[in-house]
């Protein structure tokens, strides 16, 4: 089969698994991580086929999602691949970015990867960034059994993949665990510089945020009509 049919047949399978996904890794996080990869992809000048095949497949199996299993993911690209008949270092690079791209908590050590990895782990991060990510971060708070915002909960950094997994926050705290540090990691420039206007209009919501909840304790802001 050629690429092109591959990815076609790609977004197909991807889409009927995980269309109406209710934790904000549903189909349409994946088309927009898709988008958004062959837009960095294209100007860094990585290849193309492996960029579209990993960045479609990249959330098949998240481990957060399907119990616990870090090898699912990686293990249903690979035959879906083989069933393609996709060339086979093709099949290697697009499971190992698979296996490799999920977010493991920041600081803790990243190893190597190809360019075409940390394109699609650019786009991914984009899409947790700006009004979008916050969309996500509420969504997937709220699947997890978070509060929005608890003033007694301070963010804590992590150190650990562990820790990172298992603390209990909230959505706002969220923020200051991942969110505001994404743009800092990204692999290349055009996803640096894509992530900058993101990653204000997120510290802007988070002021807005806090104005609104401090005003809250404010009996004179109250309208005299309520
Ligand atoms: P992906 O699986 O797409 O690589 P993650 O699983 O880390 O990325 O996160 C998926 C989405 O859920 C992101 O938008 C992320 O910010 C959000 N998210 C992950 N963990 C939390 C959390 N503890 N609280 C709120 N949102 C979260
Ligand atoms: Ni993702």
């Amino acid at each position: 089969m050629n690429s092109t049919d591959a990815i076609e047949q790609t977004v197909k399978y991807v889409r009927n698994e995980l269309y109406g996904e209710a934790s904000g890794h549903d189909w349409w996080h994946t088309f927009r991580v898709w988008q958004l990869a062959k837009c960095i992809a294209r100007h860094e000048g990585a290849d193309m086929v492996v960029v579209e095949l990993s960045a479609l497949l990249h959330d098949i199996s998240d481990s957060k999602l399907n119990g616990g299993d870090t090898e699912l993911g990686a293990k249903m690209a690979r035959e879906w691949l083989i069933n393609m008949h996709v060339e086979p270092e093709v099949v290697e690079h697009v499971v190992q970015i698979v296996h490799d791209i999920s977010f493991r908590g920041a600081g803790v050590t990243a190893k190597p990867m190809t360019l075409e990895e940390g394109v699609v782990q650019d786009a991914d991060r984009l899409d947790a960034m700006g009004a979008i990510g916050i969309a996500r971060a509420f969504a997937f708070g709220g699947y997890k059994g978070d509060v929005i915002y608890d003033p007694a909960i301070a963010p804590k950094p992590h150190q650990t993949y562990e820790e990172y997994k298992n603390r209990k926050s909230t959505s706002i705290n969220h923020f200051y665990e991942k969110l505001l540090l994404i743009k800092d990691l990204m692999n290349t420039d055009a996803a640096r510089r894509l992530a900058e206007h993101r990653h204000s209009y997120m510290e802007e919501f988070l002021n807005e945020f806090y104005s609104e909840w401090n005003a809250l304790d404010i009996e004179s802001t109250i309208p005299a009509s309520i």
